[in-house]
């Protein structure tokens, strides 16, 4: 459920219409709702607590969406962060995430990146190779700390989602293989910097079936009870993110309380302390992206082409995934139309839908793309040197801008010309 409805006739978010949010701030813009991310933090975790996992620790997916106000609602929900850069990490830690909930994943850390983290005492290092695991050992040594960590597994198991957001095929570039994990762990367990506590995974994300998610697990329970057979403490799993959301009307992703109700049955005698990784499910559907039509032009046959002001370059998903966002105008006058809708950037790439029957628009109308609360903003660019995408949080009646607009002429300041050009 999320908070964007049509009220007397006017898309809402929460109970600000969204052309009030236009007039005010102009468009492209996404628009996100503080009473979506809520309620969506608080099912997953009665999902998690329905299913039988007493104190479940969540660490949010911070690059599904960083934005430091979306955090803050969020750390206000109990959540900790899941992050992949020291940007992250500082972002997380900037909306007053306790150091010792957040956790670093991510395949690249780099030395300063593992420096600062444990400087700042970061809860969990999520270690994607046994030479990633010595680093982080000898430069906590150097620190003179024992950094918390958990290998993470590659469970080679097939994710059924878009080829670009797997990661738990043996071929991925993340964790370490299955066969090899028991004898990597062993090794790391010895080293003097680390204290080896447990297993991560995370196989892939918008995943609409729990059957692959089952596999994995089980395959990490069996590791579980190898590593402890061996002599190891295991108290803490990371059963990462993954799970997804409703973009089109078929699709049916399973409700946190039906993946609650697997990863408790599935767990069940672990005696761990579960930690879970979620993105997409919390934000996706708490965002859109408001837009203006520029045009709707002619196409060749009778399928016009619908330009809105947003491009690949502020909401990337369609472009790179061929993903589907609905499309809806903030003011619908009851009728449809069958169109291709696109940017204005300067390749066919940049194309959001192609014959679609959607509310009819014509120029000057505002509409959406839903369920752009994740993965959305924080994919933006500057391509066609066009500005960085605003952001707003609304609450209940009132809305401010959490992220301005940067213009183009801000990015233009901060490029030089070497005195040989001039
Ligand atoms: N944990 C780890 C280690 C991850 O790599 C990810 C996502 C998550 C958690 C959160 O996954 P989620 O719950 O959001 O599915 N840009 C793509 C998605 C990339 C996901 C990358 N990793 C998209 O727009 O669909």
């Amino acid at each position: 459920m999320d908070h964007f409805q049509i009220i007397d006739g006017v898309l809402h978010a929460e109970n600000v219409p969204l052309t009030r949010i236009a007039a005010d701030v102009g468009t492209p813009v996404y628009v996100y709702s503080t009473a979506t991310l809520s309620r969506h933090a608080q099912v997953f975790r009665e999902g998690l607590i329905n299913g039988g996992i007493e104190n479940p620790h969540i660490a949010f997916a911070v690059k599904a969406n960083p934005n430091l106000a979306v955090l803050k609602v969020l750390a206000r929900e109990g959540y900790g962060a899941d992050v992949v850069s020291a940007g992250e990490m500082n972002r997380a830690l900037a909306a007053g995430i306790p150091p010792k909930d957040i956790v670093f994943s991510g395949v690249g850390k780099t030395a300063d990146e593992i420096i600062a983290a444990l400087k700042h005492g970061i809860g969990q290092f999520n270690i994607e190779s046994e030479e990633e695991g010595r680093e982080l050992s000898a430069l906590a040594e150097i620190i003179g700390k024992r950094a918390d960590a958990v290998l993470r597994i590659n469970p080679d198991v097939d994710a059924q989602t878009n080829a670009k957001i797997s990661t738990g095929k043996a071929d991925n570039k993340f964790g370490v293989g299955l066969h090899k994990a028991p004898a990597i762990y062993a090794r790391l367990s010895a080293l003097p910097g680390l204290n080896m506590r447990g297993v991560a995974l995370h196989i892939g994300s918008q995943l609409l079936n729990l059957d692959p998610l089952e596999t994995a697990f089980t395959k990490i329970g069996k590791l579980i009870t190898e590593l402890r057979d061996s002599g190891y403490t295991i108290t803490h799993v990371d059963l990462g993110g993954g799970l997804g959301v409703k973009y089109k009307a078929e699709d049916n992703p399973p409700y946190p309380d039906v993946y609650g109700e697997m990863v408790g049955r599935v767990t069940k005698g672990w005696n761990v302390q579960l930690m879970f990784e979620p993105g997409r499910v919390i934000c996706g559907n708490a965002g859109v992206l408001l837009t203006t039509v520029i045009r709707v032009k002619p196409g060749a046959g009778n399928l016009p082409f619908t330009i809105v002001d947003a491009a690949m370059n502020d909401l990337a998903r369609p472009a790179l995934y061929d993903a589907w966002h609905d499309f809806e105008a903030v003011e619908p006058n009851g009728e449809r139309f069958t169109c291709n809708i696109v940017g204005p950037v300067c390749e066919t790439g940049d194309t959001f839908a192609m014959a679609r029957e959607v509310d009819k628009v014509a120029q000057g109308d505002l509409a959406i793309f839903r369920t752009a609360g994740a993965y959305g903003a924080t994919m933006a660019s500057t391509y066609n040197s066009r500005g960085l995408v605003p952001e707003v949080l609304v609450h209940e009646d009132k809305f401010a801008i959490v992220a301005e607009r940067i213009e183009p002429a801000t990015i233009l300041a901060a490029e030089h010309v070497p005195d040989w050009l001039d």
